[in-house]
């Protein structure tokens, strides 16, 4: 499906800017049986824009699409990562979740919005960076965690944080705890997530010494994972190595298929009987 230019009629983008979002929507819709399906990556494009979903971003994406303003606006309310007001430069998340908060997530926080003068979802006076509080981003190895347009930046403090702010603020280039690649800015971060890659994912974060960690040791002890068999099949017993602590699994006997599995003709509890 082709996005039709006179679809983005109602909206207040110039020509050239219809042309090249048209352009890129009939890239997005292709990926997708319906084109509908594109709303999401869609709604990022229009933010690489606008820096926001702006309402031309929303009447274009219901335009293109074939679906009501209010449908767009329902799904941009819904997910934090889309704006509905002009964002910062950089979006610095703060990570207050459960072992980030007790890590110091919040004394970070804290000291953040004091020192840039906002609060949450606030934007700076020079227009540099949004702070917001986020959720866990699965990086609690890390913690306490700050994310920059989702770019992780591990183990911080108030002073370390701080410091990465007041460099957003100058324009210096900042790069990830554990990536190569400069961070970009919020609208070039939106064009990639709407899917239009920069050409730089290999420089990108990547697993570090506490997230391996368990899969060193694994790997020293011989363990492994149990295969998933196919449904309503036995499970293999997990192979275990010598971890030598009372009450660790290689001290219980092996698990055997009539001990993990409700075989073909039984019913559960049946062994019970
Ligand atoms: S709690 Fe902060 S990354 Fe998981």
């Amino acid at each position: 499906m082709t996005a039709d230019p006179q679809a983005a009629t109602k909206t207040g983008y110039d020509a050239e800017t219809v042309a090249s979002l048209t352009a890129d929507a009939t890239a997005i819709m292709a990926r997708y049986p319906d084109p509908r399906s594109g709303l999401l990556p869609m709604l990022h494009l229009v933010q690489s824009v606008d820096g926001y979903v702006s309402r031309d971003g929303i009447l274009f994406c219901a335009e293109t699409l074939g679906i009501t303003a209010a449908e767009v606006s329902a799904v941009a309310t819904f997910y934090t990562q889309y704006k509905r007001h002009p964002n910062g430069t950089y979006t610095v998340g703060v990570c207050t979740n459960t072992l980030c908060a007790v890590m110091g997530g919040d004394a970070i926080f804290d000291e953040l919005s004091d020192h840039l003068g906002v609060g949450h979802d606030e934007t700076t006076d020079d227009g540099a960076i949004t702070l917001e509080r986020i959720e866990c981003n699965a990086a609690c190895d890390y913690a306490p965690v700050v994310m920059v347009n989702w770019e992780f930046f591990d183990n911080q403090t108030p002073e370390t944080a701080t410091a990465l702010a007041d460099k957003l603020r100058l324009g210096d280039d900042v790069v990830p705890t554990r990536g190569a690649a400069s961070v970009c800015s919020f609208k070039q971060m939106s064009r990639i997530l709407a899917g239009f890659p920069d050409g730089r994912a290999d420089e990108g974060v990547g697993a570090g010494e506490p997230t391996l960690a368990g899969l060193k040791i694994a790997r020293e002890r011989g363990w492994t994972a149990p295969s998933s068999g196919q449904a309503g099949e036995p499970v293999e017993p997990v192979e275990t190595g010598p971890v030598g602590k009372p009450g660790s699994s290689a001290e219980r006997p092996a698990a055997t298929p009539s001990d993990t599995a409700v075989g073909k003709d039984k019913k559960p509890g049946e062994d019970a009987k």
